[in-house]
């Protein structure tokens, strides 16, 4: 009876936690025992506004924490047959024999190469597969086949150079950032319909390895992150009902005319650090009605692009932006009157202009039109 009371204040204790968890960020993590080989270093992601607003006096929109990472205190050990809590407790070379009935296994920050199937055999009921931080490059086709009810798979940071083959369907989660994939084998997001997150920043993608229909399946995502790798297009087939499409650090240059069309929940586009210029970005292309939040820093531009009233952030920063016509760029018609009536005021509530070639003051159009700035770098 003590060892349940126990064990259930731990649970109330861990959902307490992971509720606060669920409020704000993640704290930083206790400092790693030190390795005794040499290892690259574990840097933090970079965030796709590196390089400048880090000292933005802007606060940043930021998407919805839809994602958050599962916190440690999800692993609580006690729990009879459930997670395996394996992270940093020896410098693994392979993974461990998984026993039946486990849920969750954490084998992040070790020194496993391949991933074979053996291991997974009795594994029928893993949830979440965290190999993060390894030296992965290879998964063993019938990996898969042995964890039917897989939902989350994080192997970011490893060094695969393709999208692993024969993904289980239900997958909800995929984080394959910061390795060097070059290849995405066709089909190989097929029939995933429950996929809300594909994340394949920092990796070597190039156009040919976006096939035209690679993410048509998708039908669910919400977040698809494809910044750092090497693409020169927009992807085709992004699924129509996707809000955060992340685009940074490519070398796009232009945006077929219509591309967002359709776009029923397009919320968060980012294309920082792209070689855009205004012949390449089609006249309305960006007036989206659902978009909130759109960054186009750091490229040519040289005019400031038309948008929609629902817009709450602009991030032009860094381009080659000479003058701004708030009568032109206003989507309301500043001439009419009705500019009292609270429905008819354009959202914008921050503009970064800094680093283009304009001078101070914001000219007034730009004031009248939009009543909701709340702060303009220039
Ligand atoms: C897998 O499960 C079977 C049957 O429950 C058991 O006999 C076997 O030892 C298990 N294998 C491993 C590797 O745990
Ligand atoms: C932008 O979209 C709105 C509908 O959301 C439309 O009324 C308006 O005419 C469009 N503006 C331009 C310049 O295409
Ligand atoms: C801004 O555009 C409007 C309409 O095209 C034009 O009448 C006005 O002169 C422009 N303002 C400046 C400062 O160029």
């Amino acid at each position: 009876m003590k060892a349940f009371v126990a064990l259930y204040s731990a649970l109330v204790l861990c959902l307490l936690t992971g509720a606060a968890f669920s409020q704000r960020p993640r704290p930083k993590k206790p400092p790693k025992p030190p390795k005794p080989t040499k290892r690259p270093s574990f840097r933090p992601a970079p965030t796709t506004t590196r390089g400048g607003p880090r000292t933005s006096p802007l606060p940043s929109l930021r998407p919805p924490p839809l994602f958050r990472t599962v916190p440690n205190c999800f692993l609580p050990p006690v729990l009879p047959g459930r997670p395996l809590l394996a992270e940093n407790v020896a410098n693994l070379r392979v993974v461990p024999v998984i026993p039946s009935r486990v849920h969750y296994i954490y084998l992040q920050n070790n020194f496993i190469s391949e991933v074979t199937a053996e291991p997974f055999n009795n594994a029928t009921e893993l949830r979440w597969i965290n190999l993060a931080n390894n030296l992965i490059k290879k998964v063993q086709k019938q990996v898969f086949e042995k964890v039917p009810s897989l939902l989350f798979l994080y192997m970011e940071r490893n060094q695969l150079k393709e999208v692993p083959a024969d993904l289980p369907a239900g997958l909800e989660q995929l984080r394959l950032s910061h390795n060097q994939i070059s290849k995405i084998p066709p089909g190989a997001f097929g029939k995933m319909e429950h996929l809300a997150l594909l994340d394949l920043h920092h990796n070597k993608l190039s156009d040919s390895d976006m096939g035209k229909a690679t993410f048509k399946d998708l039908k669910n995502l919400v977040q698809l992150n494809l910044a750092h790798n090497i693409l020169k297009k927009m992807p085709a087939s992004i699924p129509n009902g996707i809000t955060q499409l992340f685009l940074d650090r490519n070398i796009i240059e232009d945006i077929p005319k219509g591309y967002f069309e359709g776009f029923s929940n397009l919320a968060f586009v980012r294309l920082n650090h792209n070689h855009l210029s205004d012949k390449g970005i089609p006249k309305a292309v960006f007036n989206i009605s659902t978009l909130l939040d759109l960054h186009l820093a750091h490229n040519q531009l040289s005019s400031v692009p038309l948008f929609n009233m629902q817009l709450e952030h602009l991030h032009l920063n860094h381009n080659s932006i000479e003058s701004i016509n708030g009568t032109q760029l206003c989507p309301v018609n500043l001439a009419s009157a009705s500019l009292n009536d609270e429905a008819l005021i354009p959202k914008l509530r921050y503009l970064r202009l800094d680093g283009n070639h304009l001078i101070p003051p914001v000219p007034l159009d730009v004031v009248m039109c939009f009543r909701h700035l709340r702060a303009v770098v220039i």
